[in-house]
């Protein structure tokens, strides 16, 4: 249980708040490289922590992201002209490039004295893009220079070892969905199937099954970029499966998924609107073939996205969400899975998620309602440790350590099967690092057959 303040303060990131001003330490991934496939194409609209902005593809094939209102009497840059390395409103022609620079100013006489006051003093907001494995990332802080580019092993590895990301839009505020991704014992019912041998639904992945039927153990670890844990199922004699999974500053997860490693971020564009983007590849060569299948249509299977207006929260919209119950079937829920609605990414957990309300309506979750039990422990520990780095940045303006040393990306998620009495962080410390040189650990498969 939060109190209203800590709780407002977790989950408010608009411009002037607390998380806000956290997650604006961070480079932010913001949409995939698809969404520009050519340069000097359309601009189109974005929306991260509560502000608008527009990007596009320069003629160098580079990315920009501008504000979205002109610097001259504010008409919007979405319907700017992009060319010759630059965007050009469409109401008067000023034109500035993707470092925010005004480059022309049609309406000023060349060599007047307005002209060159304009060209030394206006220009655009710009927010600095790099562009990795087929993603784009945005800083949006204050810095002058950004930060180094954050090292985690989705963006280090070669683009074809990289799956391109699966993004799904969450109609609610960004901690509730994140949380999901902290709490592993929710596998044992939510995503479980009805019995060891039940076949796969017509839709979705089979569930997840627990042999043992023992309850879940959870053990935290806080660190300097974040936490992580363990959630210990006993497993044949005296062992226990460890499934190792960490959450990192300001909002990503790697969860344990299997031979592959993962980044996934829950990215707010405003309060109550987070995409999940879900970044797979495999770091020891090409992708299995099983894995890029999949990639151009992740929710294929349950009729992909809704189709979108020019309003940045309706991208990655599934077909399948909060107004049409998730395309829950009640045949499977009787017969094969715990819960009906097709397991496919994360749609089963929006289900959890996108409905807790507060007393306003809104889909921010009210956790001075909430009761908080032993498998909740991780949650527990990444809101403390979120609400005191929140609070450390606005009391002494001093930033996590992985903003400035991005070392602390190299971890991986893990499952590993141990012995019961040796210390499982110790013992998971090479399965914990990026920099191993062996593939990720995979000793139990999460759906186990
Ligand atoms: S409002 Fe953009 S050039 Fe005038
Ligand atoms: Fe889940």
């Amino acid at each position: 249980m939060l109190s209203h303040e800590d709780n407002e303060l977790l989950c408010r990131v608009g411009p002037g708040t607390p998380m806000g001003a956290l997650m604006r330490q961070y480079w932010i991934p913001c949409l995939p490289s698809s969404e520009f496939p050519e340069p000097d194409g359309p601009a189109k609209r974005m929306m991260l922590l509560g502000e608008s902005f527009v990007m596009f593809r320069d003629t160098n094939g580079d990315m920009g992201a501008v504000a979205e209102a002109c610097p001259h009497r504010g008409a919007s840059m979405y319907f700017a002209r992009n060319e010759e390395c630059g965007i050009r409103c469409q109401y008067h022609g000023w034109k500035f490039d993707r470092s925010g620079t005004l480059v022309d100013i049609p309406t000023e006489n060349p060599g007047s004295r307005a002209q060159q006051h304009f060209m030394n003093t206006v220009r655009i907001r710009a927010y600095p893009c790099h562009e990795v494995n087929h993603m784009i990332w945005v800083y949006m802080g204050d810095r002058e220079t950004p930060p180094p580019f954050p090292s985690f092993e989705i963006n280090t590895i070669p683009p074809e070892w990289c799956q391109r990301p699966a993004i799904m839009m969450e109609e609610a505020n960004w901690l509730q969905n994140m949380e999901g991704d902290l709490d592993s014992v929710h596998l044992d019912h939510l995503h479980r199937r009805l019995y060891a041998d039940a076949p796969a639904p017509p839709t979705g992945m089979r569930g997840f099954w627990n042999p043992s039927k023992s309850l879940a153990k959870l053990d935290v670890e806080r660190t300097e970029y974040g936490a992580y844990y363990s959630s210990g199922r006993p497993w044949e004699s005296d062992q226990t499966w460890h499934r190792i999974n960490q959450f990192i500053f300001p909002f990503h997860t790697m969860i344990s998924v299997g031979a592959t490693i993962n980044l996934r971020s829950f990215v707010p564009l405003d309060d109550t609107h987070a995409m999940l983007i879900s970044h797979s590849g495999n770091p020891m060569g090409p992708l299995p073939e099983f894995l890029s299948v999949r990639e151009d249509d992740p929710f294929g299977e349950v009729g992909g996205y809704q189709e979108r207006t020019n309003d940045p929260r309706s991208y990655f919209v599934t077909k399948a969400n909060k107004r049409n119950d998730y395309f829950r079937d009640l045949e499977v829920e009787k017969d094969l899975m715990h819960c009906g609605i097709p397991f496919v990414l994360n749609l089963q957990d929006r289900a959890m998620t996108e409905l807790m309300c507060n007393d306003a309506g809104e889909p921010v979750y009210d956790r001075t309602q909430e009761h908080l039990g032993s498998t909740d422990a991780f949650v527990i520990a990444v809101r403390a440790q979120l609400l005191a780095a929140t609070k450390r940045l606005r009391d002494t303006g001093e930033a996590p350590a992985n903003v400035d040393d991005v070392s602390w990306d190299r971890v991986r998620a893990a499952s590993v099967v141990l012995p019961n009495d040796v210390d499982w962080r110790s013992h998971s410390k090479l399965a914990r690092s990026a920099d191993s040189g062996d593939p990720p650990s995979d000793d139990v498969p999460l759906i186990i057959d």
